[in-house]
C-alpha cells in the first residue's frame, strides 16, 4: 500500500508540476487536453500560456509564450473584462493577484485535482482556483474560491468560474436559445472584435430563454466529426453569463461564471465564496467526440444515478390536463399496464381544497389531496399502481404558490415580492423565498410529507414554472442583491436534504420544459423535461440540440397527441431515441397503434442498455440541407450492438431523387453486422434494402445504408434498425 502510494506520489510530481529554467509551469491534462498555466518570474503572476489539443512534450511547453493572464483583476493594465472585481472596505477598487503555491490531489481514482493559489500582497485577498480534471473522458471542471482576511467585509462585484483564452484566426459561437416550446434553437455566429454575452436573469425558470451552455469552434466551423472546438457549461440552476470578448490582438476570452448582475457580494472576512463549476471539453475531432465525451462522463460522474436504469412511464398531463377524478386515474393506469411501461406519472392538479387545483390560477402550495377529486387520497393511488404491478410517480411544484392559495394567505411572508408595488404574476404565481430557511423546510417538507404518509411513492416530476418576478426578499432585508445567489444556495440545501434521506428517489427535472437544464441540478435529478413541445418533428431539433451536451437517458421524451398528422410509429420512434414514455389516452388509440406503442415499449427495454448507456453518433442532422432528414445512432461499448434511427421530415422530394446512404459510425470494420429493421407497423413490410442482410462494419460505415424511405406519399416517416454482430 505504502508504495503504492510512494509511487503514485511521484507520478503525480511527474506529471502536473515542472520547473524549466527557474519557470513555474502547470499543466492541467487530460488524455486529449492541455491547459497550461506559467507563472511569469519577474511579476508572480499567473499566465494561461496554452488551451488546445494534448502538447505531449516538456520541451515544447517549456518554451510556449507566456499568454494571458489567468484570471484577470480589475484596475490593472489589462483593459478587457475581468474575472474578478472587488471593492475594499477602504474605498479602494483594484486587485492584483499574485502566484503563490499550487497543489495536486487525486480526489477519486481517474480523477485529478489541480488548485492554485493566488494573492493580492497589498490587500489580505485571495482566490483558489481548482481544476478537476477527468483524463479518460476529457472534461475539466473550473472554479474558483475567493476570501480575504480584511476588517470588514468587501464587495465582490464579479466573480467568474473560469476565464479561458484561446488564439486563433476566427472563432464561430453556437448558443442554444429559444422559448418555452422551443428550447435550444441552435445558433451559430462568427465572432469578430468585442463582446457577445449570453446570459439570463430569470433566476428559477432560469434556462427559459437561453441555455448554460455553449459550444466555440476555433478557425472553421467545426462539424461532427471535423474541426476544433470547446465545448462549454455552467453547473447553476439559476443566473448565468457567459462573456465571449475578442480583444485587439484576436485573442478570444471566455468568461463563464454566475451572472453578476444585480447581485453584487457583500463578502465578510473569512467567509469562502465558491463559485459554481465551469465544465468544458476540447475536441479536435469535432462536436461528435466531444459530446460523446461529455455524455460518458455525465454518466459516470454527474447525472443521478447516471449509470443505473431508467423506468418507461405513462403520464397523465397531455391525456387530463386538470379533468381527472380517482376513477379515471385507475382506468389510465390499466392504459399504462396495456402498453407495458413501468411506471404511471400523475401529474398537476391533484391537491387543494380551499382553492382547488382546478386551472394554473389557484392552489399551488397547498400540497393536500383535492378531496372531491381524490376522496381516498394518494395513498389509494399508490396502491391502486402497485396491485397493477406498476410504480407511482408524482407531479409537485414546492417552490412555488398562487396568490390564490392557503399559503399565500398564511405566509405572504415567505413569497418573493416587493412591499410596496403591485405584484407581477408569470402563470398566475409566484416564487417563494428560498433564502429563508424556514422556507427551505418548507419546501423539504413538501417532499418528506409526501414519502413519510406514502412511502410506496417511486418518484417526483419536481416543475418549477415562473421565473423569479417582483424580487424582492422579505428575509434579507438589507441584503437584496444576494437574492438570486442565496436563492439557489436555498434550493441546493433543500435538494441536499431529499436526495440524503431519498437517495433511491428518482426525480425528473422540470421547469415549463426546459427551463432548468444545468449539471449541477443534475446531481440531484435522474432526468429532465426538455420542452413541453413533443411534437415530434420539434423533438427530432430539441433532442438533437440537447444531446450535445446530455446523454440520451437524462432527457425524457413522451409520446403525445401533439402533431397528430405524425404517425404514432413516428412519434414512438422519435421518443425511443431517449428516455421513453407516453403522455396519451390509450383508450383513443385504435388497436393497430397500441400493439405498436407495446411493441416499441419491448424493443426499447432490450435495446435500453446501447441506446440510453452507449456512445452517440450523430449521422445527419435536421438542421442541415433543405432541414428534412435526421439520422442518429447509438452503438454499446463493445460495438456489438447498435441501433439506428433515421426520419423522413418533410421531405423535398424530386422525380428520380433518392437520398445519399446514411454511413454508420463507431462499428467495427471487421466485423460483420445482420441489419434488421423493427418497430414495423403492424402489417407492414420491410422495405429497408438491407433488411436480414448481414455487411462488415467496413460497408456499414465507408458506403453506408439508404436508411430513409423517400417514400413521396408520406410526409413523415421513421426507420428503426437493429444491428447486430454475427460472431
Ligand atoms: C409545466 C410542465 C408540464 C406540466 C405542467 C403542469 O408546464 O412543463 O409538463 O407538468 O407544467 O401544470
Amino acid at each position: 500500500m505504502k508504495i503504492k502510494s510512494v509511487i503514485l506520489y511521484i507520478f503525480l510530481l511527474f506529471a502536473f508540476v515542472f520547473k524549466i529554467n527557474g519557470e513555474t509551469i502547470i499543466p492541467i491534462t487530460t488524455n486529449d487536453i492541455s491547459l497550461i498555466y506559467k507563472v511569469d518570474e519577474k511579476t508572480g503572476r499567473l499566465y494561461q500560456s496554452y488551451l488546445g489539443q494534448k502538447l505531449s512534450y516538456d520541451s515544447d511547453i517549456a518554451l510556449l509564450p507566456l499568454g494571458k493572464e489567468a484570471y484577470l483583476t480589475h484596475g490593472m493594465e489589462d483593459y478587457f473584462e475581468p474575472a474578478i472585481r472587488v471593492l475594499h472596505n477602504d474605498g479602494n477598487p483594484s486587485l492584483l493577484l499574485k502566484y503563490v503555491s499550487h497543489e495536486n490531489k487525486q480526489p477519486q481514482s481517474g480523477i485529478h485535482e489541480t488548485i492554485i493559489l493566488l494573492k493580492d500582497e497589498v490587500y489580505p485577498v485571495e482566490v483558489k482556483l481548482h481544476f478537476i480534471t477527468y483524463p479518460k473522458e476529457n472534461i475539466i471542471k473550473e472554479y474558483a474560491e475567493i476570501s480575504h482576511r480584511e476588517k470588514k467585509p468587501i464587495v465582490l462585484y464579479n466573480y467568474a468560474s473560469s476565464l479561458l483564452h484561446l488564439n486563433a484566426e476566427k472563432y464561430f459561437l453556437t448558443d442554444f436559445s429559444g422559448e418555452w416550446a422551443k428550447e435550444v434553437c441552435m445558433n451559430e455566429t462568427p465572432l469578430t472584435y468585442g463582446k457577445r454575452i449570453v446570459d439570463s436573469k430569470l433566476g428559477s425558470r432560469a434556462n427559459m430563454i437561453c441555455s448554460p451552455f455553449f459550444m466555440l469552434s476555433v478557425n472553421e466551423k467545426a462539424q461532427e466529426n471535423t474541426g476544433e472546438i470547446l465545448l462549454g457549461t455552467l453547473g447553476w440552476t439559476g443566473n448565468f453569463r457567459f462573456i465571449f470578448e475578442v480583444d485587439n490582438l484576436n485573442g478570444l476570452r471566455i468568461i463563464s461564471g454566475i451572472n453578476p448582475y444585480a447581485s453584487e457580494y457583500t463578502l465578510k472576512p473569512n467567509e469562502v465564496f465558491r463559485t459554481p463549476e465551469f465544465i468544458f471539453t476540447y475536441s479536435a475531432e469535432g462536436k461528435g467526440k466531444a459530446s460523446r465525451d461529455m455524455q460518458r462522463w455525465a454518466r459516470k460522474y454527474q447525472l443521478k444515478d447516471g449509470e443505473k436504469s431508467r423506468m418507461t412511464l405513462l403520464n397523465n398531463w397531455e391525456a387530463t390536463h386538470f379533468a381527472f377524478d380517482e376513477n379515471k386515474l385507475v382506468d389510465i393506469m390499466d392504459e399504462a399496464v396495456k402498453l407495458g411501461v413501468d411506471m404511471f406519472l400523475l401529474d398537476d392538479g391533484w391537491f387543494a381544497n380551499k382553492y382547488p387545483r382546478k386551472n394554473d390560477r389557484q392552489g399551488l402550495g397547498d400540497w393536500d389531496e383535492t378531496v372531491t377529486k381524490l376522496p381516498n387520497g394518494i395513498g389509494k393511488l399508490v396502491k391502486e399502481a402497485t396491485n397493477k404491478g406498476l410504480k407511482f410517480g408524482l407531479w409537485i411544484e414546492p417552490e412555488m404558490v398562487n396568490p390564490k392559495s392557503e399559503l399565500y394567505e398564511k405566509h405572504k411572508d415567505w413569497v418573493i415580492h416587493l412591499p410596496n408595488r403591485d405584484e407581477y404574476y408569470y402563470r398566475n404565481q409566484m416564487v417563494l423565498d428560498l433564502s429563508n430557511l424556514e422556507v427551505q423546510d418548507y419546501v423539504f417538507g413538501v417532499v418528506d410529507n409526501l414519502m413519510t404518509k406514502y412511502p410506496g411513492i417511486a418518484y417526483f416530476k419536481w416543475d418549477c414554472n415562473s421565473p423569479i418576478t417582483n424580487i424582492y426578499s422579505p428575509y434579507l432585508k438589507n441584503q437584496q442583491s444576494h437574492l438570486y445567489i442565496e436563492y439557489v444556495r436555498g434550493l441546493y440545501a433543500v435538494l441536499d436534504r431529499v436526495k440524503a434521506k431519498y437517495p433511491n428517489l428518482p426525480m425528473m427535472l422540470c421547469a415549463g420544459g426546459g427551463g432548468r437544464t444545468d449539471y449541477e441540478a443534475l446531481k440531484y435529478f435522474t432526468e429532465f423535461w426538455p420542452s413541453d413541445n413533443t411534437d415530434p418533428i420539434a423533438r427530432i431539433f430539441i433532442q438533437w440540440g440537447y444531446s450535445h451536451f446530455f446523454p440520451a437517458k437524462s432527457m425524457a421524451a413522451h409520446v403525445t397527441s401533439w402533431n397528430k398528422q405524425a404517425s404514432i410509429k413516428f412519434r414512438t420512434d422519435v421518443a425511443s431515441m431517449c428516455k421513453l414514455g407516453f403522455d396519451i389516452r390509450v383508450h383513443d388509440m385504435n388497436e393497430a397503434d397500441l400493439a405498436y406503442c407495446k411493441e416499441a415499449v419491448i424493443n426499447f427495454n432490450r435495446l435500453s442498455p446501447v441506446i440510453l448507456d452507449g456512445e452517440q453518433y450523430r449521422l445527419v442532422s435536421p438542421y442541415e440541407g433543405n432541414k428534412d432528414h435526421a439520422a442518429v445512432m447509438y452503438t454499446n461499448e463493445n460495438a456489438d450492438k447498435a441501433v439506428l434511427f433515421a426520419y423522413d421530415i418533410n421531405p423535398v422530394f424530386k422525380y428520380n431523387y433518392f437520398p445519399t446512404p446514411v454511413r454508420l459510425q463507431g462499428l467495427k470494420k471487421d466485423a460483420r453486422y445482420k441489419l434488421e429493421e423493427i418497430n414495423l407497423y403492424k402489417g407492414t413490410e420491410s422495405k429497408f434494402k438491407y433488411h436480414n442482410k448481414v455487411l462488415t462494419g467496413e460497408f456499414l460505415m465507408q458506403v453506408g445504408v439508404p436508411a430513409f424511405s423517400a417514400d413521396p406519399t408520406i410526409p413523415t416517416s421513421s426507420r428503426v434498425i437493429e444491428i447486430t454482430e454475427i460472431k
